[in-house]
């Protein structure tokens, strides 16, 4: 007989019993808990994304986001309705290309023609912390856009 047997022998069945229900339970939380934080991540950051938009966008593009903000009377390009981007994309919301119209890269045209302000610079300046530190301005501004871009996926019609 080895040690380890030695060992199992002595603990009572009760005590064997109860670790095997906390093993289970632990693996339960393993598999739930992920899942579960990511979908409460997911409406924090969408709700963070609907903070900024309020800041930076509602003026143009509208309180509900169907491009009838404030501004949009004064504008020549009129602000594009935001919630029907999944729609006229054949369903799929096109986070990439929203991603990229806010940030600057890529030329829509009313960014072309400066009715719409290219953000990724502007998000990069309005942080808090000491000149200097522009790695984490620039990491900043990108978790600001794709906070940004998880709102507006949230408020696609169907
Ligand atoms: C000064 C007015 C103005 C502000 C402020 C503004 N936009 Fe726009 N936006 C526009 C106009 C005008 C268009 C239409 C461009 C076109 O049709 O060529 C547009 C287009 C867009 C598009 C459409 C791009 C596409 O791929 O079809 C997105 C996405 C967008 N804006 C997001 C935002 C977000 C997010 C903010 C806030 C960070 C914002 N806009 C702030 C005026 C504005």
């Amino acid at each position: 007989m080895t040690n380890r047997e030695d060992r199992s022998q002595l603990l009572p069945g009760v005590a064997r019993g109860a670790i095997l229900v906390c093993a289970a339970v632990l693996l339960m939380l393993a598999a739930v808990g992920p899942a579960n934080s990511e979908t409460e991540d997911t409406a924090f950051l969408v709700a963070k994304g609907r903070v900024t938009y309020r800041v930076y966008c509602i003026n143009c593009h509208g309180a509900k986001a169907k491009g009838d903000g404030t501004l949009a009377e004064l504008l020549t390009v009129e602000p594009t309705d935001l919630t029907v981007l999944k729609q006229d994309n054949k369903g799929i919301f096109p986070a990439d290309r929203v991603m990229k119209s806010v940030d600057g890269r890529e030329q829509v045209r009313g960014h072309g023609m400066k009715e719409m302000p290219v953000w990724g610079d502007v998000f990069q300046k309005t942080g808090m912390e000491p000149p200097g530190q522009d790695e984490s301005a620039v990491e900043r501004a990108q978790l600001k856009i794709r906070e940004l871009v998880l709102y507006l996926d949230s408020v696609q019609v169907e």
